[in-house]
């Protein structure tokens, strides 16, 4: 199909972009777009495209590549209204949770949950992220009490990637020890969890939140070693209230992606920077909880390779729009629309290990936005309006039930 009326195509250039060079995007005026089995085969001026029997006119918008939203936790049963209510008179989001309630809670309820229940809950999230433009989608566990409920996360995860639009990506995260105390917890994980969830082929990574109310420093390194030796890729929750060695311990780990770093200082931009790490910046966390932002800034000036995420969750972050989460990091943590772009596009796509999508280059594949503007910026400039005005996943237009 050659798409074509594209009043201007803007896309990154494939695979992941660092530094400066996450700014310099491609901009084609009146442009047209070939896609061939699900993939681009050609894009640029429209006087230059092929002759194709089967033309689309998109109506003079302006396309860009769909976006990878690299960090959710979007499966989840209860909520947290009274915690935002607390929050709201002062508490703070720590204590709740040093408290028993926060993350807690939300694991009290989504224990209690089916499987079926837990798919029917996740699934207009879901939609909701991909109607505002996320083509590939992150999920991960984290709210198991025990075991058996963290794997019903993931088998609810696999559930939806059947019959959701998107392309779900799983992950089994570690996220805080269990109330009964943590001896032997640990051991348990790397030794029982992780080699389960590789046999049934539940994640394709493992993330720890290393905080001091979750892991400690060397519990991380345990998790995360045993999840390498499995083959599994290895994430991490960092830097969200302290910055207590992590961020260092992924990058020397070779980590897929480091995420939060609202507390992160200069020695962790400078890690970050030298390694092949993707630094995850999540600005709805620190819209929601009234945190600092994230340093992407001084991140993207030192050379790192930054994404995006919504973090969408109950606690720190009720954002369903991957589009709205790159409109914050140009307003909270000073990303151009460019970076921005970048960061949710090839860069959220690396943070997952993905290199085939995020771009609109020949041989990638043909997941893109045709938006309600006319110039690719806009994007990233509304906040709360709706700026896509259709999804194309593998050249194909998504709709119908479920979207
Ligand atoms: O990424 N900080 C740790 N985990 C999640 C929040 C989960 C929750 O509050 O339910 C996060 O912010
Ligand atoms: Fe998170």
């Amino acid at each position: 199909m050659l798409y074509t009326n594209i009043a201007q195509l803007a896309t990154s250039a494939p695979g992941p972009q660092r530094g400066a060079a996450m700014r310099e995007l491609t901009v084609i005026p009146d442009a047209a777009l070939l896609v061939r089995g699900g993939q681009v085969a050609w894009a640029g001026r429209r006087q230059d495209a092929p002759s194709w029997a089967d033309e689309c006119d998109l109506g003079g918008v302006a396309v860009v590549p769909a976006l990878t939203d690299p960090h959710t936790h979007a499966v989840w049963a209860g909520d947290r209204l009274a915690d935002f209510e607390a929050r709201a008179q002062g508490v703070a989001y720590e204590t709740i949770l040093a408290r028993g309630g926060g993350i807690r809670s939300t694991m009290r309820a989504t224990a209690a949950a089916t499987v079926d229940e837990l798919v029917a809950l996740a699934r207009p999230r879901l939609a909701a992220l991909t109607r505002s433009g996320a083509a590939t989608v992150e999920v991960k566990s984290g709210y198991g009490l025990d075991f058996a409920a963290e794997l019903r996360m993931l088998e609810a995860v696999g559930v939806l990637a059947r019959d959701v639009p998107a392309t779900l990506v799983p992950t089994l995260l570690i996220h805080v020890p269990p109330p009964e105390g943590r001896a032997g917890y640990v051991r348990e994980v790397c030794e029982g969890l992780i080699p389960e969830v590789t046999r049934r082929g539940l994640a394709s990574a493992v993330d720890v939140f290393c905080e001091r109310e979750a892991f400690s420093v060397e519990e991380t390194r345990a998790i995360l070693t045993a999840a390498r030796a499995h083959g599994l890729g290895i994430k991490l929750h960092a830097d969200q209230f302290h910055a207590l060695g992590g961020t260092e311990l992924a990058c020397e780990l070779g980590a897929l992606s480091v995420d939060h770093l609202e507390a992160s200082g200069e020695a962790q931009v400078r890690a970050l920077a030298a390694s092949g790490t993707v630094a995850t910046v999540l600005p709805g966390v620190s819209l929601h909880l009234g945190l600092p932002a994230a340093p992407a800034r001084s991140l993207v000036d030192a050379g790192a390779c930054v994404a995006v995420g919504t973090d969408l969750n109950p606690g720190s972050a009720p954002l369903s729009s991957a589009a709205l989460a790159l409109a914050l990091a140009v307003r909270l943590c000073g990303l151009t629309p460019a970076e921005a772009l970048t960061a949710g596009t090839v860069n959220a796509a690396a943070a997952l290990g993905l290199r085939d999508r995020g771009a609109l280059a020949r041989g990638q594949r043909a997941d893109f936005l045709a938006l309600e503007d006319r110039d690719w910026r806009g994007l990233v400039y509304t906040l709360g309006g709706s700026p896509v005005r259709q999804v194309y996943r593998g050249g194909q237009p998504l709709g119908g039930e479920g979207l």
